[in-house]
């Protein structure tokens, strides 16, 4: 089977009810990001930021995977698929995804927020409030990788897309780095396809399907089986 790597980002859940970041009315025209998005924010208020993901969490709790997560899933019969998403959400796993690479974390996890990251537990859609401390008495965090940290798994995400045949990016303004830059990762001739309902600019060559994840996603599986 062929290596087929796709790059996710917020757009893939947003017909499943998940606002996206930089659409109009997207999350950062109603917050501000340092506040509730990065390691300073977390320093100058935890319960603000904790609020947001507490918040994020409840909505994930009640949304669904869409289509588009669906024909996702449905591409792992035919294709050595891995899924690289820059979303926090578990959709791609609930719609059936095997292998999903999260490069800004899991909503669905915490850990003390002195502990190292591949220490994060599953806490499903369970709150976290100041007081909720690991056994050893590290106050709890989201499992976020907020703007001014590290990005653990870029490194697999990176060598998975070298080994890609196959590229499909869904949903991603490509605007945030070291994300966006995997897309030179891969091999001259991998073929990236690109779905989205705006245009996005990128410096790899794409072709795209200028539709909605669902829409999209229906259209390539029928593309691909040819
Ligand atoms: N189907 C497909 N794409 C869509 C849909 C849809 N239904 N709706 C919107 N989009 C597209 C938008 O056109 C845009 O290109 O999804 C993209 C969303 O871009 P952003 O809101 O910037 O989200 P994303 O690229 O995932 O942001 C990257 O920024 O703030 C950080 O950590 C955050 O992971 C996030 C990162």
């Amino acid at each position: 089977m062929k290596n087929l790597v796709v790059l996710s980002g917020a757009g893939m859940s947003a017909e499943s009810g998940i606002s996206t970041f930089r659409d109009s009315n997207g999350l950062w025209e109603n917050y501000n990001v340092e506040d509730v998005a990065s390691i300073e924010g977390w320093y100058r208020n935890k319960n603000l930021m904790l609020d947001f993901y507490n918040a994020r969490r409840r909505e994930l709790e009640k949304a669904q995977p869409n289509e588009g997560h669906i024909y996702v899933a449905r591409l792992q019969e035919r294709y050595n698929v891995t899924v690289v998403t820059q979303n926090i959400d578990n959709l791609h796993e609930r719609a059936g995804s095997k292998k999903v690479i999260h490069l800004h974390g899991e909503l669905t996890k915490a850990r003390g927020e002195n502990q190292g990251y591949y220490l994060a537990h599953d806490i499903g859609y369970k709150d976290i409030k100041i007081g909720d401390k690991t056994s050893g008495g590290d106050q709890l965090r989201p499992h976020i990788v907020w703007f001014g940290e590290a990005v653990p798994e870029l490194t697999r995400a990176a060598s998975e897309i070298e080994k890609a045949d196959l590229m499909i990016i869904i949903g991603t303004s490509l605007v945030v780095y070291p994300a966006a830059g995997l897309v030179n990762y891969t091999k001259p001739d991998c073929k990236i396809y690109l779905v989205d309902p705006k245009p996005v600019s990128t410096s790899a060559h794409v072709e795209q399907i200028m539709k909605k994840a669902s829409e999209g996603m229906k259209d390539l599986w029928e593309i691909l089986k040819g």
